[in-house]
């Protein structure tokens, strides 16, 4: 496999692949298998938008995946399995009982009325048989669309809904840390209102009490018995859906955003092995949850397609221990450690009396992802984790994105503290400033687009097209715009500044704030609400909701505690907000919509410049918000 080894062949792979992006591109893609090559690279327009990679082409990713690599490396381990709690046995699973694993649980499926282009909703702990689940779907055609397990029933009726899924995969529940949490019970609660799901496949795993509905519950444990390992993988066109996963948006319910099969493959794997420079037989470990897209990409995907060894972990940093990542280090000797920045700051904050008792000398490199790592915690990762010989992959990127696009190559780009620093080989970013007009040169600092297509970028959002312009493509004519503001400095490094839109990255998280006061506003008493972001030094923003309570209720403590277990139930803990101020009025323009800057600022704390608010339907109100701030 190509792999880019010094910094000058970056540039001149940068070169190249701006000069001829299908002659780039279509190297990378032979390096795998085709049912049937593709005939023509690439079809693009951002005005649609309407993007296709590798056209006629016809492939399974999970051939690319899994039967591929049998031969040379069918003994190796694919996936290790830590579970939450460390007493219990781990589990090591070579390609070849994953693959084996896979085509029975594919055969499961097609048992239950699964067929070519079906969604399929997973909602799972981090065992390896949501890795098998996901493969599954891929090998029977199936698009999957799996939902993180912290989002609670509202949240996953609305997925559920939106994506028309027929089958759901889950387990009777999940361990993590000292909890338990009862995913089949939200299932059931989310299925009473989303009539598509005919079959419900329930993975036994914490033994919990479970009601199973007759005729449409099974158990993974018995359907699996029923099966052969054996299982053609499905003929896949290169721009069918591969998936689909939600993400936040500014307004309204969560987007559907889709990823199509043969571009999604080719981009993981390329910047999986460029990003990390993963070498032969080195463990990998991302800690993201299979549920956002860092999991899809680098969890699964990424790491399968490069026949690499990949650590699934189902607890949290914190249990039994803050110590609890440095000692499955130490345990598996991980090479490659990828994680968020909030978990990097939560322990930093415990001191190192976590991090003491381990060696934590089998790591090569280093990478962090899903919101800007602040220099305190990039320094404190490097000097007592990495002990200074490990270079840190800062790596931006999006769901929409499908993979990293502006990241250092561990070792070989220069780093700098904050800085996701150059963009990977096919991609061209640009700053706007907010007219439109391209920033030129250096010492700039705009809004971040892209002005040519990328193999894993976004095809559509489901069913709704028009969301998609909507989102990313009708703000700048031609251009895709990431919601993300970004600074360019002296030496051409991208150092990304955070969101310009409605969304707030809380621990990583991308949560609209819509979809968050839409469950405050599921409490009785809360006639409305508004949500916005503030700095909060652990998670990177916190979440602050303003809400007005109808019934005039004394005791705001008691209903604080209602609405955090509101939007517990409906929407899930990731969810709670961090300060609750009850209010009489929100900020209001006479045509009624809330203006969000004064709130933001006033979350902040801070008073000055909050603006025009003559033109406020009741200036009289943002008096009063000031007041009872939260502090
Ligand atoms: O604001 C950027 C931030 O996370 C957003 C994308 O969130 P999501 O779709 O959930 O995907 C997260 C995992 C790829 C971006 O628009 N973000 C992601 N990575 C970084 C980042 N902000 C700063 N630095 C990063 N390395």
């Amino acid at each position: 496999m190509n792999r880019i080894t010094s910094f000058e062949q970056y540039l001149s792979e940068y070169k190249k692949s701006v000069e001829n992006p299908e002659q780039f591109w279509s190297k990378q893609a032979e390096e795998f298998v085709w049912k049937k090559k593709w005939d023509k690279v690439l079809d693009w327009n951002f005005t649609e938008p309407n993007v296709k990679w590798f056209i006629g082409g016809k492939l399974n990713i999970t051939e690319n995946c899994l039967d591929r690599h049998l031969a040379e490396r069918g003994n190796q381990t694919a996936i290790i399995w830590e579970p939450n709690n460390p007493n219990e046995t781990g589990r090591k699973i070579s390609y070849k009982e994953l693959h084996s694993e896979v085509c029975r649980f594919a055969n499961v499926l097609k048992n239950n009325g699964a067929k070519k282009g079906d969604r399929i909703c997973i909602y799972m702990p981090m065992v390896p048989e949501l890795a098998i689940a996901v493969l599954a779907c891929a090998r029977i055609g199936a698009i999957h669309s799996v939902v993180f397990g912290g989002f609670s029933f509202q949240s996953l009726a609305d997925r559920i809904h939106d994506a028309d899924c027929s089958i759901v995969i889950t387990a009777d529940g999940a361990f993590r840390g000292a909890k338990d949490i009862p995913l089949k019970s939200v299932i059931d609660e989310a299925l009473q209102t989303c009539t598509s799901v005919k079959k419900v496949i329930v993975l036994k795993r914490t033994n919990t009490e479970i009601k199973m509905q007759n005729s449409r519950d099974v158990w993974w444990q018995e359907e699996i018995k029923k099966v052969s390992a054996d299982f053609p993988a499905e003929e896949m066109d290169s721009e069918d859906m591969l998936f689909i996963l939600y993400t936040s948006g500014s307004t309204g319910k969560p987007k559907g955003v889709v990823h199509t099969t043969a571009g999604y493959m080719v981009y993981v794997d390329y910047t999986f092995r460029n990003v990390f420079q993963y070498n032969k037989r080195e463990v990998f470990w991302c800690t993201a949850d299979v549920g956002w897209i860092t999991g899809h990409s680098y969890l699964i995907y990424g790491p399968l397609l490069a026949g690499a060894t990949t650590l699934m972990f189902e607890g949290i940093p914190t249990f039994p221990d803050a110590g609890r990542f440095w000692q499955v280090i130490d345990k598996y000797k991980v090479n490659i450690f990828y994680t968020a920045p909030t978990a990097i700051r939560s322990l930093e904050a415990v001191g190192l009396d976590f991090v003491k008792p381990y060696k934590l000398d089998s790591l090569r490199v280093l990478g962090t992802v899903g919101e800007p790592i602040n220099e305190v915690a990039w320094n404190w990762y490097n000097e007592n984790i990495g002990k200074e010989k490990c270079p840190i992959v800062d790596t931006w990127w999006q769901t929409e994105t499908g993979g990293i696009m502006i990241s250092p190559l561990a070792g070989i780009t220069k780093t700098k503290p904050s800085f996701a620093t150059l963009p990977l080989p096919g991609i061209q970013p640009v700053l706007l400033d907010e007219s439109g007009k391209e920033l030129l040169g250096n010492n700039v600092e705009g809004r971040l687009c892209m002005k040519f297509p990328w193999p894993g970028m976004i095809r559509t959002t489901y069913k709704n097209h028009q969301r998609c312009f909507d989102s990313y493509f009708s703000h700048y004519h031609g251009y895709y715009f990431t919601g993300d503001g970004c600074k360019r400095d002296e030496n051409g490094y991208y150092r990304i500044t955070g969101r310009v839109d409605d969304v707030i990255k809380v621990s990583g998280h991308l949560l609209g704030t819509a979809e968050i006061e839409n469950a405050i506003n599921q409490h009785p008493d809360i006639v409305e609400s508004a949500v916005v972001g503030f700095p909060h030094e652990i998670k990177g923003w916190g979440i602050y909701a303003f809400a007005i309570d109808d019934h005039g209720r004394k005791d705001t403590d008691e209903l604080k505690k209602e609405i955090i277990a509101t939007v517990t139930k409906f929407m899930g803990a990731i969810a709670k907000p961090d300060k609750i101020q009850i209010v009489k009025g929100l900020p209001k323009t006479r045509s009624g919509k809330i203006m969000r800057r004064i709130l933001r600022k006033i979350a902040e704390g801070d008073f000055s410049n909050l603006g025009d608010i003559s033109t406020l339907l009741d200036p009289n109100v943002v008096e009063e918000i000031k007041t009872g701030r939260i502090n």
